[in-house]
């Protein structure tokens, strides 16, 4: 069983990148396990919080969920032109503390895929990310990419992915990342 996970950076509800996730989720080929999560409960990341209190439980979880993970998939929204606030902090808490970097993120497969409304899908947020995925370590999965333009066209009123061709992308896309998940975790 090759366990996916993935992770959507968005907090609303109507999020069309957690819908691309949750899309993502359905009907996955056999000897695929696909995980979602999402960032909610995880606070802003303060030194003094994590000197106080250590490490927030929200991101316990989430962390353990990576740690599970033959492969993760950020599905990441774009914000001005760039990574949204909300996900840079989540993944800056899993990066603590530092002796954890290795076992999260060092040699784990990662990959990129988002959606926004615009005409780019999300091309300047995803570049964004890779210095954060060299930083850390992980090993960026980039066999395919995945940026839908036009999210709102793609997705009904319930936020469900209703556009075949997106889908079958989308589809492609997953196979191809937990194919080279399972070839990773082999070696
Ligand atoms: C945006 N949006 C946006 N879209 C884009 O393609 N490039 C961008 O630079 C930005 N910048 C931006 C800044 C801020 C502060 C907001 C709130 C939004 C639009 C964004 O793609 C849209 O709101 C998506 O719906 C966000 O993703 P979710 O929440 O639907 O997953």
């Amino acid at each position: 069983m090759t366990r996916i996970l993935g992770i959507s950076g968005s907090l609303r509800k109507a999020s069309f990148n957690t819908g691309l996730m949750r899309a993502a989720a359905v009907g996955v080929p056999d000897g695929i396990e696909f995980e979602t999560a999402t960032l909610h409960g995880i606070p802003l990341y303060d030194g003094d919080l994590e000197a106080e209190g250590g490490i927030p439980e929200a991101v316990t979880v989430l962390k353990q969920k990576v740690i599970a993970a033959d492969g993760v998939i950020l599905f990441t929204p774009e914000y001005n032109n760039s990574i949204p606030g909300v996900f840079k902090n989540a993944i800056d808490w899993l990066s603590r503390p530092s002796a954890d970097i290795a076992r999260v993120f060092r040699g784990r497969p990662f990959t990129l895929a988002g959606t926004s409304p615009g005409n780019f899908g999300t091309i300047l947020s995803q570049n964004a990310w890779l210095p954060v995925m060299h930083t850390l370590g992980a090993e960026l999965w980039s066999g395919k990419r995945l940026m839908l333009p036009k999210a709102d066209t793609l997705f009904d009123a319930e936020g469900k992915l209703k556009d075949e061709a997106a889908h079958d992308r989308l589809a492609a896309f997953v196979k191809a990342f937990a194919d080279h998940a399972k070839a990773a975790k082999a070696v």
